[in-house]
């Protein structure tokens, strides 16, 4: 693997995206926590799934699939940037605004499926662009953490729709307002220096903003055509039968 590999673009840049995303997967223990806070009472099987057990007594700690998948993405991230460029990277991990207590109402719930949701969607169209503008190894390597983004988002999008039966667009105009949110704050929370790029310096040189535009706009649309198969007597297979009270 070599920057020959990355394409169409100055590699420099793309160097500057891979740390960046690097520290935008951290600390995802914490991520976990927060999202099993949220859905421990709400669907334990889903917090579960994302969290694994946070109240287990001592020995080996029960991880969810989600976190396990998640913190491969980190040492991934920045093996392609020590081969990239022979240097070591020490991304510094976000801090996770975490769980508000009492606030497992079924608005928090939502808010919160809202920020993951926002969080797959925009690891998803940066690392469709990463692959756009590289080849070989390189690009095979970000294909694998794109496949569990799609996963994620799969996940976490379906689960939304069960839970709150919203339509996709208020799904898309909340996850707007935080990709919004979640790109300021990055921007406020960064690692000083040249070598970290935010999504927002990024989308700031112009074709870099419409080649990113398209690639986040090309997921919503494939989100779309799916969302519209899914049934629900298929949700109610995958999570159960539909909640009372709900906010729909
Ligand atoms: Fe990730
Ligand atoms: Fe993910």
């Amino acid at each position: 693997m070599n920057a020959r590999q990355i394409i169409g673009i100055e590699p420099q840049l793309f160097i500057q995206v891979i740390a960046g995303a690097a520290e935008i997967e951290a600390p995802i223990r914490g991520y976990a926590k927060e999202s099993w806070d949220y859905l421990r009472e709400f669907h334990p099987q889903m917090a579960y799934f994302v969290g694994g057990d946070f109240d287990a007594e001592q020995g080996v700690p029960v991880i969810g699939i989600w976190e396990k998948e998640e913190r491969q993405h980190t040492p991934v991230m920045r093996k392609l940037y020590q081969q990239l460029t022979g240097e070591k990277l020490q991304p510094k991990p976000n801090a996770v605004a975490g769980y508000q207590p009492g606030a497992n109402s079924a608005d928090a719930v939502y808010q919160h499926l809202c920020s993951r949701i926002s969080t797959e969607w925009s690891a998803i169209a940066v690392y469709l662009w990463l692959m756009a503008h590289s080849t070989g190894e390189l690009q095979l390597a970000i294909a694998q953490l794109l496949q569990d983004e799609i996963n994620h988002l799969a996940k976490f999008w379906g689960f939304s729709r069960w839970a709150f039966g919203s339509s996709a667009i208020e799904h898309l105009k909340a996850s707007m307002g935080d990709i919004v949110g979640l790109v300021k704050h990055h921007k406020r929370d960064r690692t000083n220096g040249d070598e970290i790029l935010s999504i927002a310096q990024l989308a700031s040189q112009l074709p870099r903003a419409v080649e990113l535009g398209f690639a986040f706009a090309r997921v919503m649309v494939r989100i779309h055509t799916w969302d519209a198969e899914l049934s629900q007597s298929f949700l109610k297979h995958l999570f159960g039968p539909a909640l009372s009270g709900a906010k729909q």
